[in-house]
């Protein structure tokens, strides 16, 4: 049982800081928002409350489901964009931490380094939310995992097949997935497999959990028998140089209807937007029967009101 105070003035920057009954008691609570929120069920849990969200890298589904999360919840959120921010002009961290201490609630940071998120974290006394760094991308795996649950009733024992660069999204399914006790196979390219760290800390906790993990660099091994097949951009926010290159040694890395085939055949196509039709997914596969990339995105907005209301209210 998790005490509605336990998760009170926590970040949320990384899965790997809360347990599996934590992720679960957040699922429950974004599946009790959602179904407020769709009977007409008000729930204005941060009335009052203020987040701010500093953004330095573009977003359409992360800037626009925090914001809308908080009016719904009856909040604001305040959009602050890196480029206008003193801390692009080279403000200290830890100052700029403690200022917006004194105004905000919380804070929803979006951006490269994920120690410049640790340090914000280290210096704030408001809670501070990952909305993505190059290393892990947190929000996004528990819409994912919301969306799993709706389709499948569980996560438990089911195969998530992660294709593609291992980047962030896949580090944060990895985690996300060894915490609740999900299988977890990722395929890669040679010299884009997933990090090391990342790799043995998702190792430890599927110890704990009872999970299995591969990391390998063959598709179709990893995609054999999937419930979930997941892929993400080859070339991810700050990798726009290496556009081209990726996508030669990505050639027999894209999630089409030949990979899907060794899936298990009610499997579910899972992307966190925005995707390449025709290179890491094919259009047949992203917009035919078993995608459920759209519920992924609107999940985006009940997930982040738990862990908005979890943390701040
Ligand atoms: N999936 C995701 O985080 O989308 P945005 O980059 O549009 O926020
Ligand atoms: N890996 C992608 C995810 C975008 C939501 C990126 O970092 O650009």
């Amino acid at each position: 049982m998790i005490a509605t105070q336990q998760l009170k003035g926590r970040d949320f920057l990384c899965l790997s800081d809360y347990t599996k009954e934590e992720i679960y008691y957040l699922l429950d609570l974004a599946a009790k928002l959602k179904h407020e929120q769709k009977n007409g069920i008000s729930h204005p849990l941060l009335a009052g409350k203020t987040l701010g969200m500093i953004f330095e890298k573009s977003s359409t589904r992360t800037r626009v489901s925090f914001e809308v999360g908080m009016f719904q919840l009856g909040g604001s959120a305040l959009f602050l964009s890196g480029r206008d921010l003193q801390i692009g002009r080279g403000e200290p961290i830890p100052d700029t931490a403690r200022v917006l201490s004194r105004y905000l609630d919380g804070i929803m940071i979006r951006t490269f380094s994920h120690e410049l998120v640790q340090q914000l974290a280290e210096y704030a006394d408001i809670p501070i939310i990952n909305g993505l760094t190059d290393l892990q991308h947190p929000c996004q795996v528990m819409a994912d995992f919301q969306t799993i649950i709706e389709h499948k009733g569980k996560l438990e024992g089911l195969k998530l097949a992660y294709i593609g660069d291992g980047n962030n999204m896949a580090h944060s399914l990895m985690i996300g997935a060894a915490k609740v006790g999900m299988n977890v196979a990722v395929a890669a390219p040679e010299g884009y497999l997933p990090d090391k760290g990342v790799t043995d800390q998702t190792r430890s906790f599927a110890a704990q959990s009872g999970s299995q993990v591969l990391v390998t660099t063959d598709p179709l091994e990893a995609a054999a028998n999937a419930d979930i097949i997941y892929t993400d951009v080859w070339a991810s926010m700050g990798q726009e140089a290496e556009q081209q290159e990726r996508i030669q040694k990505f050639a027999g890395f894209q999630v089409n209807a030949e990979l899907a085939r060794v899936a298990k055949p009610d499997y579910l196509f899972f992307h966190c937007l925005p995707a390449h039709r025709g290179e890491e997914v094919s259009a047949d596969v992203i917009d035919g029967p078993n995608s459920v990339v759209f519920d992924e995105a609107e999940n985006r907005l009940h997930a982040q009101k738990a862990i908005l209301v979890a943390t701040m209210a």
